[in-house]
């Protein structure tokens, strides 16, 4: 975002979001992207900015258990609503089981791309309904390869660790048996 210049007229506004269970309220500016927000005022540094365009998923959280593009989701626009990040899918000490599965499947290598991974797996694995490349649409099919990778197809990994993610996805879809 541009920093305001002298002169301009800068609105703010209240947002009261839950924030990995925890209700927080702050005072931001109206132009705040929800990824500014956890970021910069709440100090989230996990969801990470790849391009601030919607491009590469690095940014990807749950809203209401819905994956979002945080960098295009303005933050007054979601006054109210529940958001997880990456900082909130384990349970204490214990991993979710996609961090697991992303650490036992090494599917990943810099990890910039991986907190919006798991945030997209996380939501994915509650998705039903048929993808773009369902054969059958009358049901919810199998969380196959090549579904998972359509699904996840919004997650760009620069490092090309996409066939370990899959592993990895899968294990935990298919409720920890080998893929
Ligand atoms: S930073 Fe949001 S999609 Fe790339
Ligand atoms: S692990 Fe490096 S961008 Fe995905």
């Amino acid at each position: 975002m541009t920093a305001p210049e002298a002169g301009d007229q800068v609105h703010t506004a209240t947002v009261t979001l839950t924030v990995n269970g925890e209700s927080r309220a702050l005072e931001v500016d109206t132009r705040t992207s929800l990824l500014d927000l956890l970021r910069e005022h709440l100090g989230l540094t996990g969801s990470k900015k790849g391009c601030d365009h919607g491009q590469c998923g690095a940014c990807t959280v749950l809203i209401g258990g819905r994956r979002a593009n945080a960098c295009l989701a303005l933050a007054v626009a979601h006054d109210g609503a529940e958001v997880t990040t990456v900082e909130g899918l384990a349970d204490g000490d214990a991993l979710h089981p996609l961090q697991d599965a992303f650490i036992r499947y090494d599917a990943f290598q810099c990890g910039y791309c991986t907190p919006g991974q798991l945030c997209s797996a996380a939501g994915m694995l509650t998705e039903g309904g048929p993808s773009a490349v369902t054969a059958d649409l009358t049901g919810d099919p199998a969380l196959t390869p090549g579904e998972i990778r359509e699904r996840m197809s919004g997650n760009l990994c620069r490092c090309g660790a996409y066939v370990n993610i899959v592993r990895a996805v899968t294990a935990v879809s298919t409720a920890g048996t080998e893929p």
